[in-house]
């Protein structure tokens, strides 16, 4: 199922560039416009690397595979709240969340006061290219090595490409090949194919579109009552709605994460898992239950939401702020320590809820006036 949506994507993907100038690339499904993007030869040749499904090991799993264009750059597969790797029935314990704007986000550091920025949700790696080196070698994802996927793109159609913009013989050496693929990929990925600035809320902003009422309304909630603004902010000039700090939201554990149920090889605590985002990468329990905040943008389509996937719709995201503090049916958290105290009880009505989710489409790309 996963492959054939990958391969349709790329098919598409080739069939639009081919249309540019004819329309191709927008749709209403809300793909970025990709067609009318020129990418330089180091960012062509990251876009090579990021669809190349025979970078797995069996063959068969590409980064788009988890971050697919057409599923706002997150998993499309939505059997599951987590993302299976290329060998079947094998989990990672965390929701792909999507590439689009990661680029976005700064290296990882602390700036006096408080955490910020880094790639996963718990920062863990500080860069794009740092993080590009990961999924290839996990054995819950991509499951290769290193040899194996150099070996791969030696063999690829696009080796030429390669060596046309590292150089000849770059692809010779192992370890420092690893290092230019993680290099074009981040390139790729820093390409406005993944940050194409095209929703509603940039015609909005930039060209003199116009909200409906409900959108306006949804986005005044969003700044005011709802106070969203107060971790997905648009400061900073690049509106992608985070701060990129870290906070509990105290979200419950998601007892259908399948995860749980892996061998000790890969999950020594079983059921007992708790992820303890940030506070696990530092190893500080002041940390313990943080997550960095993720853009907003095409969130529409990047369900399920969190880092466990617990929430399946925007829907049950907004009644988990607007009630969580107040229902007496709501689960427990799943770290309780360090819990953002000022969410939970936000008094939304469930108009003022629909209005919120309305203005929330409007942040995904595509939009065409
Ligand atoms: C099997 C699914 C899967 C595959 C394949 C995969 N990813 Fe991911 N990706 C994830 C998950 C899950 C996370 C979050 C993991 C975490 O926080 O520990 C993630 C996180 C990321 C992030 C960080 C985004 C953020 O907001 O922090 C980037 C960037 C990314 N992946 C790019 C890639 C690239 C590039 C590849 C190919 C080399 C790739 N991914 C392959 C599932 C996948
Ligand atoms: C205290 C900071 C904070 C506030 C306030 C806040 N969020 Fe979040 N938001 C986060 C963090 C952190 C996460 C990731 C939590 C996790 O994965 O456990 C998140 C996740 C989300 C997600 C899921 C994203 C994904 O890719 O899975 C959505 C949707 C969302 N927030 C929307 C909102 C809306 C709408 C509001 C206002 C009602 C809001 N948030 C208020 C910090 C905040």
């Amino acid at each position: 199922m996963k492959l054939n949506l990958n391969l349709n994507f790329l098919f598409y993907f080739i069939f639009a560039a081919l249309l540019t100038g004819c329309g191709g690339g927008s749709s209403d499904s809300g793909e970025p416009a990709t067609s009318t993007v020129a990418l330089n030869n180091t960012e062509a040749l990251g876009q090579q690397l990021y669809f190349d499904q025979n970078l797995s090991s069996p063959a068969g799993q590409s980064c788009a595979s988890c971050h697919l264009p057409e599923a706002g750059f997150a998993d499309p597969d939505r059997h599951f709240p987590v993302s299976e790797g290329v060998i079947s029935g094998l989990f990672g314990n965390r929701n792909s969340p999507t590439t689009s704007y990661a680029s976005t986000i700064p290296d990882f550091q602390f700036d006096g006061v408080r955490f910020l920025g880094g790639q996963f949700l718990d920062g863990r790696a500080s860069t794009l290219e740092d993080q590009a080196k990961g999924p290839f070698l996990n054995p819950l994802e991509m499951n290769n090595t290193k040899e194996g996927v150099v070996v791969a793109v030696r063999l690829s159609d696009y080796a030429r490409d390669f060596e046309a913009v590292f150089g000849s013989g770059s692809l010779d050496n192992v370890d420092s090949a690893y290092e230019l693929i993680a290099i074009a990929i981040a390139e790729f990925e820093r390409s406005s194919v993944l940050s194409p600035y095209t929703s509603k809320f940039d015609a909005v902003r930039t060209q003199g579109d116009v909200f409906t009422s409900a959108e306006q309304r949804g986005f005044n909630l969003f700044r005011g009552k709802a106070d969203c603004i107060r971790c997905h902010s648009v400061g900073g000039g690049q509106h992608v709605f985070t701060d990129f700090t870290y906070h509990n939201l105290g979200v419950p554990a998601n007892n259908d994460n399948p995860f749980y149920a892996l061998d000790s090889q890969f999950n020594p605590d079983g059921s007992n898992f708790v992820d303890l985002g940030l506070g696990g990468v530092l190893n500080d329990v002041n940390q313990n239950g943080k997550f960095r905040v993720p853009t907003l943008r095409n969130i529409a389509n990047t369900g399920p939401y969190m880092h466990n996937g617990i929430f399946n719709t925007l829907q049950e995201v907004m009644v988990f702020y607007n009630t969580r503090d107040t229902n007496p049916l709501q689960d427990p958290a799943e770290v309780d320590a360090n819990k953002d105290i000022l969410i939970g009880d936000l008094g939304l009505t469930q108009s003022e809820i629909d209005d919120v989710i309305v203005f929330l489409n409007t942040l995904n790309d595509g939009y065409i006036q």
